[in-house]
């Protein structure tokens, strides 16, 4: 198990199990953040962050997201390196141009860049939800269910440019995904011919309500402000 684990095919095996995982988050996370887009009042979106928060299911999930995170965003460095470094010297990028995509040989750039934008991200509301607090989240709190919708419309309205960030953020997530969709399956034997392009229209299919989803949030709420 330990030599399986330590071999490329192994940490390709763990990269796409954790990559799953945080696919199937992305669902989820979004469904709840949707809730801003449907109730001005927040209550909604308020009810559904706090339901989140404090589950115990979701508490016990939390930890393994974090973990599943981590392993995902260490075997790519070392998977990266690894095939790098067994490179000839001055490899032609452009040769496997032809037969596979930008996103797909641009993997750990755009992981890199959605790293920088989730340091970004849990600065601005996990960090305060569940360490520092913030007087928005208390201001119209009823019941112990803070107003993080206070606090999550307040940042797209006052910042401009975060809502950029955050634009930008789920367009890098979306070119991420239209090759980790159905690479996570193909590495875990879950594919074949007659899958890869189902699984490929799937993968389109999934990116296109993932990055949108996240990219009209900010948009909307900054926009609706205005109006
Ligand atoms: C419009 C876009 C988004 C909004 C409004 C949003 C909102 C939030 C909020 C309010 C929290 C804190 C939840 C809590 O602890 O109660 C959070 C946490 C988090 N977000 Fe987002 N998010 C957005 C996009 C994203 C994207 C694109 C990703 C991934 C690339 C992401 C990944 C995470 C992670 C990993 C956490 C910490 C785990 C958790 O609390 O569930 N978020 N987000």
């Amino acid at each position: 198990m330990a030599s399986f684990l330590n071999s490329s095919i192994g940490k390709k095996f763990l990269m796409s199990l954790s990559g799953l995982f945080l696919i199937s988050f992305l669902l989820v996370h979004l469904f709840v953040n949707s809730m801003i887009l449907f109730d001005k009042s927040g209550v909604l979106f308020n009810n559904a962050a706090h339901f989140m928060g404090t589950n115990p299911i979701i508490r016990i999930v939390e930890p393994i997201l974090a973990i599943g995170f981590i392993l995902h965003i260490i075997y790519a460095g070392i998977l990266t390196l690894t095939n790098q470094w067994a490179r000839p010297v001055g490899y032609n990028k452009q040769k496997s141009g032809n037969s596979s995509s930008w996103a797909s040989r641009n993997m750990f750039i755009l992981g890199s860049l959605i790293f920088i934008f989730l340091v970004i991200h849990v600065a601005n509301f996990f960090w305060k939800v569940k360490f520092s607090g913030s007087e928005l989240l208390d201001k119209g709190a009823v019941n112990g269910v803070e107003n993080t919708y206070l606090l999550v419309t307040t940042f797209f309205i006052n910042w401009w440019w975060i809502d950029i960030v955050y634009v930008i953020g789920a367009l890098v997530l979306g070119l991420h995904l239209t090759h980790a969709f159905w690479a996570a399956f193909q590495t875990l034997g879950l594919s074949d011919n007659r899958w890869r392009k189902r699984l490929e229209i799937l993968g389109w299919a999934y990116t296109i309500l993932v990055a949108g989803g996240f990219a009209i949030i900010p948009l909307w709420v900054k926009i609706s402000s205005m109006l």
